[in-house]
């Protein structure tokens, strides 16, 4: 079997995949696998799903033009395997609006959202693109205006307006149907943006995450039953925020990071999974 690991791509979190698909193009080298990668760009996006040679496509990528669905939905026409979850599942999980409307449907608790700066009612807000990740084009706004300067920031994107949830940050792990654990973020200067996601030491992880049972317990059952009700397949993670003790529900990642500071290996570690462990069980389960 050829496997064929795709990163890179020309979303906001390029850099992200392609530390990512070097990991996980690693750890498959290191298990006697035959893969290669690929650092897709602009020019080579759709043909080198068609031009090259492999059985599978392991999915490393996140965000547009990745995690997306659109990507599948090439794979699917070219009668490729992939990794992860299929073309709908993706898309709609990659809308954190809809994945709401889901969540909420399935009686997971989210934040209050709002479709006009007319409706908010309390401020903060949160204002951020409805498909984005890592944390990318994400404002906190004390008042209207602030909301209106962070629209217009982010004209030509749609984007989610949402009460501003002030907790602590909670991520759960689902690896092929199974439930990972909880982990809870610490970033040192509070806010867990990009740059406290990415660069080490600048955040402390508690795993599994010190809070009562009951909050740990509906973490896991929230990832685990938006897994389920989108048909996400490979390894999901959900983010959360725990607020006097009502867990919130932000977003599931279809394609979560796989980096050194990544948080799904550090979930899987709780169930005594390595990384490579990780990799083989969401190669395996589709080919
Ligand atoms: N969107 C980033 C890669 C994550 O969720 O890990
Ligand atoms: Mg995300």
């Amino acid at each position: 079997m050829k496997v064929a690991v795709f990163m890179g791509g020309t979303s906001a979190e390029r850099e992200i995949s392609l530390k990512t698909g070097g990991a996980i193009l690693e750890s498959l080298i290191r298990q006697g696998y035959n893969a290669y990668g690929v650092d897709l760009v602009e020019k080579n996006l759709v043909s080198a799903f068609v031009e090259n040679d492999y059985d599978v496509a392991f999915l490393a990528l996140h965000g547009e033009y990745g995690e997306d669905g659109r990507i599948q939905g090439l794979l699917d026409m070219l009668g490729k395997k992939y990794t992860g979850s299929g073309a709908t599942a993706s898309a709609v999980a990659m809308d954190k609006h809809i994945t709401k409307v889901v969540a909420d449907n399935i009686g997971i608790r989210i934040p209050k959202t709002y479709k006009s700066i007319d409706e908010i009612e309390n401020f903060p807000v949160v204002v951020k693109p409805v498909s984005e990740g890592s944390s990318v084009g994400l404002y906190i706004c004390q008042t209207k205006e602030e909301a209106a300067t962070a629209l217009k920031e982010l004209e030509g994107k749609e984007p989610i307006m949402e009460e501003f949830v002030k907790g602590e940050e909670l991520t759960a792990g689902v690896l092929c149907g199974e439930a990972l654990g909880v982990l809870k973020i610490k970033p040192h200067d509070g806010t867990y943006d990009y740059e406290s996601k990415y660069t080490v030491g600048k955040t402390d992880y508690e795993y599994p995450a010190k809070i009562t049972e009951d909050e740990y317990a509906t973490a896991m059952k929230y990832a685990k039953s938006i897994h389920e009700e989108l048909g996400l397949q490979g390894g999901t993670r959900s983010d959360f925020i725990l607020s006097n003790g009502k867990v919130y529900f932000l977003e599931v990642n279809t394609c979560p990071g796989m980096t050194e500071t990544s948080l799904l290996p550090k979930l899987a570690s709780l169930k005594n999974y390595t990384f490579d462990d990780v990799v083989k069980k969401i190669l395996t389960s589709i080919a």
